[in-house]
């Protein structure tokens, strides 16, 4: 494929790390000095919820910055940008499996990050015990010992739990846009449910901790993040079709194209995640994501191959295959699209970057970081 004089990627990670920094300006401010834990720091959200904290701490002095520490397992190896992190002095990486009992010399955190996750419904439902581990025992762990610190007299000033929309399953039309207080159309035994119905009762023990012992722990629901750092091999539907376009071939799709969602690129949910650790209220959750446009797979694909073209000359369409997994579309919601007022009140979020944009920087991230893959 020819190459348009697209940009390098480094300025392209630079300038969402500053776009990052920037919309987080007075929250990484009351974070400077503290001690943060992220959990699952490998993955694709650690990406730049690992990044922006350090990158903000370049134009700090040494007392001001946030030290970061990550836990991960680090199943799928570790990623090419973390690697480049290491040395950095604020950051403190740890290979910890979150469904094990913490380390005996767990420090005490000031904030915490629960991502660790097997977030890909491709590789959860191969683990399905592993997966509701995660986020079932290894959330309890990070919350009793939140009670232990507190009960030193070290409380910490904030707990995320990174949760999903798929807790609200399938919704109808008329719970569509969705708002936080819908309870959900979810099975409790289909092939999705020990992700989606783990992840509900995470966040019950969330709101429980936060009550009887008064933390202060705030849940995320991300809906449809991409962008750098979610790798080609994930299998979530936009590394699938980048896959397909760097390996120059049609884009399949396995459904017929018309579920619908909104999708959020992943500067703009980070600066989310950070606005409700920092300003969240204690025991409530927050959809996090984009309100506009709702777009089909089909359009998605449609958007993806016309910036691939623009960008690379490439010269590919849809092609509809019938997957050989059977499980592949049991329990995907038709459609999936927040309502973010709560977030924009509480917490001052507002997402800015256009699926258009959004699109484009993450084929050119694919174009630079994509490591090589088997077809
Ligand atoms: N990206 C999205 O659009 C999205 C949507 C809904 C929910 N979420 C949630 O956000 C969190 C992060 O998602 P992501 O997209 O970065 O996922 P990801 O799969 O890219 O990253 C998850 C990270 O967690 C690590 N991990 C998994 N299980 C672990 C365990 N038992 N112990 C330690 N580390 C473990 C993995 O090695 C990986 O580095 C997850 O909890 C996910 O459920 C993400």
């Amino acid at each position: 494929m020819k190459n348009n004089a697209v940009p390098s990627l480094e300025g392209l990670v630079r300038a969402d790390l500053d776009d990052i920094c920037a919309d987080l300006s007075e929250e990484f401010a009351r974070m400077g000095g503290k001690r943060l834990l992220i959990t699952g720091g490998a993955g694709f959200l650690g990406h730049y919820l690992v990044q922006a904290p350090l990158h903000w701490n370049e134009a700090r002095r040494p007392d001001q910055a946030i030290r970061v520490t990550v836990f991960d397992n680090y199943v799928g190896g570790m990623p090419n940008w973390l690697k480049n992190l290491e040395g950095n002095k604020n950051l403190r990486l740890v290979t910890h499996d979150m469904c094990e009992p913490l380390p005996r010399d767990m420090p005490d955190f000031d904030y915490v990050i629960h991502a660790a996750c097997i977030a890909s419904p491709t590789y959860y439902r191969r683990r399905p015990i592993q997966t509701m581990d995660s986020n079932v025992n290894g959330l309890r762990n990070l919350l009793d010992h939140a009670v232990a610190q507190k009960d030193r007299g070290k409380p910490m000033r904030g707990l995320l739990y990174l949760s999903t929309s798929e807790i609200y399953g399938d919704p109808p039309p008329e719970e569509i846009p969705t708002r936080e207080d819908y309870r959900g159309n979810v099975s409790c035994t289909g092939p999705r449910a020990c992700y989606d119905e783990s992840k509900r009762f995470g966040e019950t023990l969330c709101i429980s901790f936060a009550q009887e012992y008064g933390l202060q722990v705030t849940i995320a629901r991300p809906f449809n993040n991409y962008g750098p750092g979610l790798k080609i091999t994930d299998g979530r539907v936009i590394p699938d079709f980048a896959r397909d376009i760097f390996h120059d071939r049609d884009i399949v799709m396995y459904s017929d194209g018309s579920p619908k969602r909104t999708f959020c690129y992943s500067a703009d949910a980070i600066s989310g995640y950070y606005k409700a650790l920092i300003n969240g209220r204690s025991g409530e959750s927050y959809n996090i994501g984009i309100d506009r446009p709702e777009i089909s797979v089909t359009e998605l694909a449609e958007r993806m191959i016309g910036t691939a073209k623009e960008l690379f000359g490439y010269k590919g369409k849809i092609l509809h295959k019938v997957s050989k997994d059977e499980n592949y579309l049991v329990d995907n919601p038709n459609r999936r699209c927040p309502l973010i007022d709560k977030a924009r009140e509480h917490l001052a979020y507002e997402p800015k970057v256009s699926i258009e944009e959004g699109i484009r920087r993450s084929i050119i991230w694919y174009h630079h970081a994509r490591e090589p893959v088997e077809a």
